[in-house]
């Protein structure tokens, strides 16, 4: 009986051996590829070439995020400003301020030669992926909610994953997310400005039938 199927059952017994060693490799890979983005994205903090205070700029002297980031509301892509726009308090032809600083040494060097000064780019979905800032800051959703208290730091980090499972939380309940649209660039902004939250986001999602989507032909084209 037990000789009956030798030959057959050793080879099931092998490709059992493969099948399951093969799944072994499949399931370490898929872990490292889903899991890695999320761990080694957030806190990915480059040295800029010039050391900007967000805490500075923004919390301190109070400007808007739109002062710098000026594309953010009605484009796609939200743009990191042009040289012109610091030389503007920090011009020397006009009397600006530090114009001299040594820490702003890379700025003039951009304005003699007209090149940019080289930002290290800290926040990119890969080229698959379709998003949009306009459309989520005209619904009201805040810069915090995908890049964090930015008007806190002193030097930019990655906040937040942006993974395909960070995108679909928030736009499986984007309640928590949603405020007035002209207050997305108030970081600091709580619910309890403008009275109840929920009845604030009953009223919005109601009127304004807020649908975030979840079908894979939105976000890859
Ligand atoms: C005075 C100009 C200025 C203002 C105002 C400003 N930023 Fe920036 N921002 C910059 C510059 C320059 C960089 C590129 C250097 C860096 O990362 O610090 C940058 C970078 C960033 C980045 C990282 C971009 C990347 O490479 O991924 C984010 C996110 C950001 N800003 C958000 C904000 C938010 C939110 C506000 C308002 C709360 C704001 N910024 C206000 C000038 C500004
Ligand atoms: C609305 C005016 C304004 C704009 C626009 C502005 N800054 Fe400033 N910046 C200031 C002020 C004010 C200070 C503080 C100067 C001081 O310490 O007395 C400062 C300080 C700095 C410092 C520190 C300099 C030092 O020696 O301590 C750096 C670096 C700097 N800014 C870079 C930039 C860059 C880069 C941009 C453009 C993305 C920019 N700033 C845009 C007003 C501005
Ligand atoms: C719903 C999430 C979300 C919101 C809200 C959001 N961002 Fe972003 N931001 C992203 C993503 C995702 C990227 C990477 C985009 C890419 O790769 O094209 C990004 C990239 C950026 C960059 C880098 C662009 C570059 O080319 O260097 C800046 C600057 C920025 N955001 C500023 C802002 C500011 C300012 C606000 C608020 C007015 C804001 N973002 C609101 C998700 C968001
Ligand atoms: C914090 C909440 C939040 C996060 C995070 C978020 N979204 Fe959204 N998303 C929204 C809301 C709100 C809308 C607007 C829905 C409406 O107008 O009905 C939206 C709409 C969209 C749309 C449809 C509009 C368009 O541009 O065609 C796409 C695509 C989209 N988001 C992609 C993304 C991607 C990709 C990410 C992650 C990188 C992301 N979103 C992260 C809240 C969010
Ligand atoms: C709200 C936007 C959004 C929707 C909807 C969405 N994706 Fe994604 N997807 C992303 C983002 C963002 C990434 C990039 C993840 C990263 O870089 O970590 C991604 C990555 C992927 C990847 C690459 C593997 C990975 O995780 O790195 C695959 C495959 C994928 N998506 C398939 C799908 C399928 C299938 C659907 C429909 C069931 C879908 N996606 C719906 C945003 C979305």
């Amino acid at each position: 009986m037990s000789n009956l199927f030798p030959a057959y059952s050793r080879r099931i017994f092998l490709v059992a051996l493969l099948g399951l060693a093969l799944i072994g490799v499949l399931v370490v890979a898929g872990v490292t590829y889903y899991v890695t983005p999320k761990y080694t994205r957030v806190g990915y903090q480059p040295q800029q070439p010039i050391s900007f205070s967000h805490k500075w700029h923004v919390g301190e002297l109070g400007l808007d995020c739109r002062y710098c980031h000026n594309h953010v509301g009605d484009s796609p892509h939200s743009n990191v400003p042009g040289t012109a726009t610091c030389i503007n308090c920090h011009g020397k032809d006009f009397g600006g301020i530090k114009p001299d600083s040594p820490e702003l040494a890379p700025l003039r060097v951009a304005w003699d030669t007209g090149q940019p000064v080289p930002w290290i780019r800290i926040h990119k979905v890969p080229e698959y992926v379709y998003f949009n800032h306009a459309v989520h800051v005209k619904r009201g959703v805040s810069c915090v909610s995908c890049h964090g208290k930015v008007n806190e730091m002193e030097v930019v980090y990655h906040h937040e994953p942006l993974s395909m499972g960070w995108c679909l939380n928030c736009h499986r309940n984007p309640e928590k997310a949603l405020r007035p649209a002209d207050q997305v660039t108030n970081l600091n902004w709580s619910p309890n400005d403008s009275g109840s939250q929920d009845a604030f986001v009953k009223a919005l999602i109601k009127d304004a039938d807020i649908k975030p989507p979840k079908d894979c032909s939105a976000c890859h084209r």
